[in-house]
């Protein structure tokens, strides 16, 4: 039986970082069902958030992430995501990461929604996620074994400790594997959502097989639709940044009304929950909407990925007018964890979209989750780091028992009930609704899950995700960031505290001498 000192379950940008910041030495293992390029972070086109202006300040980065989050976030956590932030950043760039420059060699820093100043670090003009991913991808192949399209059917848990996966490959052989310590990196589940930006693979599994073996769960029901996502023939097929709004563009209506004004602040750069409810609510009344890009200098050259996504989809970018529509983009709740990336069961771990570090409360700042995938991943490596090793003693484990099937709702299933029921706007009934049904299939799942095929396992997987997801959502009895419940009224009127957190965190900058 080999004993790896770390296994990852996930290749995107947090499984990357928590292998970079492991010592040199340690066995590392990681495990992906599809690709090991197929991720959510390689599809991230917005940056990094981090304060590198010199007007700019870490307690106004912190203040504006806890007003987007509603005052949901953990305070402590921000604190330390937004001042190891721009740390971190510096240390990859001195390790060769380059990010787009001006010709003094100095950063580019973008503007995105709810952000007081231009803090967005971008690399490739919009291909950020997928440069930071092949960047630590190189730094890291060489001391990591890679197992692809292998799934994680159940998590091995003996004693209370987690000590490994039970795995199927393609060809159906089921194997287990162990390590020390094990962590799950799975991202999010937007694809439980038929209009979404992330891949077919995130369908919170991660949730699924963290609840399935105890561990605690927290803040499900907030999931961030974007506000913009490209249509074609009234679906959903690719992002276009909110940086395109942080360089000017602005939404319409067909007859060239601006949509945001008188609606926020911010207009068209207010927090996504805001921005996303006006599209949809325009949507519902019959209206087609667009991003209006004509003010944006070079769009071609500054995004030459949404230029590329453009074009595939027949959209004439001279007319200046992408249609758009939200979409489900990211999962703020998740696995609770704490700063290291500890779940409630030893030596499992969560990182990146999977975790709920608390950071991003009820609705993430827009580029704060690469940030959060770098700087929770290495605080999570550092932590495993310190751990001495503990003796595994495996129980019997049979891989050869006869595969069943069981009858599960089906991924369109799920998505279009997750739409209606748990979509961008929600009430009591048709939750409770969706909450039944749900437990009523989960009623009839054994608990030895990996006696399953895999295609079923999949099906138990989401449907465990979506429920949890429902009965949370269902249980929030109040409309707070991205969790709007038709029911209940908005509780916070944050816009008009946000003077107060900025007050509070300049005291305490004044204080600690930050
Ligand atoms: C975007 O570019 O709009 C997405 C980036 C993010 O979600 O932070």
């Amino acid at each position: 039986m080999y004993v790896y000192d770390v296994l990852i379950v996930g290749s995107g940008l947090a499984a990357r970082m928590v292998a970079h910041s492991l010592p040199k030495g340690k066995h590392i293992a990681m495990l992906t069902k599809h690709s090991k390029w197929s991720s959510n972070s390689m599809l991230a086109q917005g940056g990094v958030a981090a304060v590198f202006s010199k007007e700019d300040h870490w307690s106004s980065h912190y203040s504006d992430t806890i007003t987007a989050g509603c005052e949901h976030n953990d305070e402590q956590a921000v604190e330390y995501l937004v001042r190891r932030g721009p740390q971190l950043i510096n240390e990859l760039i001195r390790s060769g990461m380059r990010f787009d420059c001006n010709e003094q060699n100095e950063v580019l820093l973008g503007q995105e929604g709810a952000h007081t100043y231009r803090r967005i670090l971008h690399a490739g003009g919009d291909a950020t996620g997928k440069a930071l991913v092949s960047f630590l991808y190189q730094k890291t192949e060489h001391r990591v074994d890679m197992m692809e399209y292998e799934t994680v059917q159940e998590l091995i848990i003996e004693n209370g400790r987690c000590i490994g996966v039970r795995t199927q490959d393609e060809k159906g052989h089921i194997s287990a594997r162990y390590a020390q310590h094990v962590v799950l990196a799975t991202g999010g589940c937007g694809s439980l959502y038929p209009y979404t930006s992330n891949t077919d693979g995130a369908i919170g599994e991660g949730l699924s097989l963290a609840y399935r073996a105890g561990a605690e769960l927290a803040d499900l029901e907030f999931i961030q639709f974007h506000p913009t996502l490209l249509v074609k023939n009234g679906c959903a097929v690719g992002l276009v940044s909110e940086a395109v709004r942080g360089e000017g563009a602005v939404l319409v209506t067909g007859q060239g009304e601006r949509i945001m004004k008188g609606v926020h602040e911010l207009e068209d750069l207010a927090p996504r929950d805001v921005v996303s409810r006006e599209i949809y609510r325009r949507m519902f009344q019959g209206e087609q909407i667009f991003l209006m890009i004509k003010n944006v200098n070079d769009f071609t050259n500054r995004f030459p990925t949404i230029t590329d996504l453009c074009e595939k989809n027949g959209v004439d970018l001279d007319r200046y007018l992408i249609p758009v529509m939200p979409g489900a983009h990211f999962h703020m709740g998740g696995i609770k964890v704490n700063m290291y990336g500890e779940t409630s069961i030893p030596r499992l771990y969560a990182v990146g979209e999977a975790a709920c570090t608390g950071v991003h409360g009820a609705n993430r700042l827009a580029s704060n989750s690469l940030l959060e995938g770098l700087v929770f991943g290495e605080l999570a490596a550092k932590k495993m780091a310190e751990k001495p090793d503990d003796p595994i003693f495996p129980g019997a484990f049979s891989a050869s028992l006869q595969q069943v099937s069981l009858s599960m709702p089906s991924k369109r299933d799920i998505q279009e009930l997750m739409m209606s029921c748990v979509g961008i706007v929600r009430n009591a009934s048709s939750l409770k609704r969706m909450v039944r049904l749900l437990e009523e299939r989960l009623d009839q799942v054994e608990e030895n899950i990996w006696r399953y095929d895999r295609e079923t396992i999949k099906r138990i997987h989401m449907t465990t995700a979506a429920y949890l997801i429902s009965k949370s959502a269902f249980e929030r009895e109040e409309s707070r960031g991205s969790h709007f419940r038709s029911d209940f009224p908005v509780s916070l009127p944050r816009w008009e505290k946000k003077q107060l957190i900025q007050e509070r965190m300049n005291r305490k900058v004044n204080v600690i001498g930050g």
